[in-house]
């Protein structure tokens, strides 16, 4: 059995991730930028570890350079989005990507994307809602101006502000002042943690940032205490099961730590985080935890009404998830 039409809520997706490497092709064929070495002899993205995969990634914004570019890239990644069954997804959008940082070139890309999101959502009946997302190895001087991207633009579609990038990089607290301001502007928090760093990257993370979601937080399988403490609080992991294998932080899915963090009373979700990089679609993650942990369609319905729970959206929005996970 497959689990693709059933309902889905997605809350780790990066946008830029998420370009289709034939998109990236085409788009570079257009501008004459020779990209040829991103990609493998079959056309995939091809890179060997972590670092190797952000510098590929980055290598392919490079023809992302204007408004219309990313309309067309939301365009084909809600596509690929609804044909897994998404009815609702959250997007890490970076404006060091979509101008560089400046308040005026953002909002240009924002309205370019958000009108693509709205074609899409009355093609395919997907919603999307965006969290502007610094990057952790571009230091927390151009995360400043990032984080007043997001407080300029936040509102009922920009509901989050987030931080990806090279877990290594400096500390979370290093980035406290970009989070402050997307507080004060009324934005909801995550920061990836504890996908290459251990527990204590989740705890700097909820000290010193005061997120109420963690990107990826798989590492705190490894500390008893601390999923006590995911687990009281009501912390919610954006968990994305095929990147992890992908990347080589566990050998396999059935050796995954999904299965002990929510057996331990963790809120886990499941997302895809950067899909094409990693072969992945959320159908595939479904099939391949149903495999591994025996999980059916009733795991799967709360897993969706977990995420419905934690997304960022307004009530009006919420409800409207909840109806349709629902009537599935
Ligand atoms: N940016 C895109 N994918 C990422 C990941 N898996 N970890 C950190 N930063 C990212
Ligand atoms: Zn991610």
């Amino acid at each position: 059995m497959s689990f693709r039409d059933v309902p889905k809520v997605e809350l780790h997706l990066h946008h830029e991730g998420a370009a289709p490497p034939e998109f990236i092709r085409q788009l570079a064929q257009e501008k004459s930028v020779d990209l040829s070495g991103i990609f493998d002899a079959q056309g995939n993205y091809s890179f060997g570890d972590f670092l190797e995969f952000l510098s590929v990634y980055e290598a392919a914004t490079e023809v992302l350079k204007t408004p219309e570019d990313f309309h067309r890239l939301t365009l084909a990644i809600l596509e690929q989005s609804a044909a897994n069954g998404m009815i609702y997804s959250e997007t890490f959008l970076s404006p060091d990507f979509c101008g560089g940082g400046d308040v005026g070139a953002w909002r240009e890309y924002l309205h370019a994307i958000t009108e693509a999101a709205d074609i899409a959502e009355k093609k395919h009946g997907i919603m999307l809602r965006g969290i502007v997302t610094c990057i952790r190895h571009f230091g927390p001087d151009k995360a400043r101006l990032i984080g007043k991207c997001a407080a300029e633009t936040a509102g009922d579609w920009i509901v989050g502000f987030g931080m990806g990038g090279d877990e290594s990089a400096g500390a979370q607290g290093d980035f406290s002042y970009a989070f402050d301001m997307a507080r004060e502007a009324g934005l909801r928090l995550t920061t990836h943690a504890g996908e290459w760093g251990g527990p204590d990257e989740i705890r700097a993370a909820l000290r010193d940032l005061k997120v109420e979601r963690i990107g990826h937080g798989v590492r705190a399988a490894e500390d008893a205490e601390l999923m006590a403490e995911l687990a009281a609080t009501g912390v919610v992991l954006e968990v994305c099961p095929g990147s992890n294998v992908s990347l080589g932080i566990f050998e396999n899915i059935a050796v995954h730590p999904i299965a002990k963090l929510r057996d331990a009373g963790v809120k886990v979700t499941v997302s895809t985080d950067d899909p094409p990089f990693f072969h992945a679609t959320m159908t595939k993650e479904y099939d391949e935890l149903a495999q591994a942990f025996g999980w059916d369609a009733g795991d799967f319905r709360a897993l969706n009404e977990t995420a419905a729970q934690a997304a960022f959206c307004d009530a009006d929005t919420r409800a409207r998830i909840f109806k349709r996970l629902e009537n599935q």
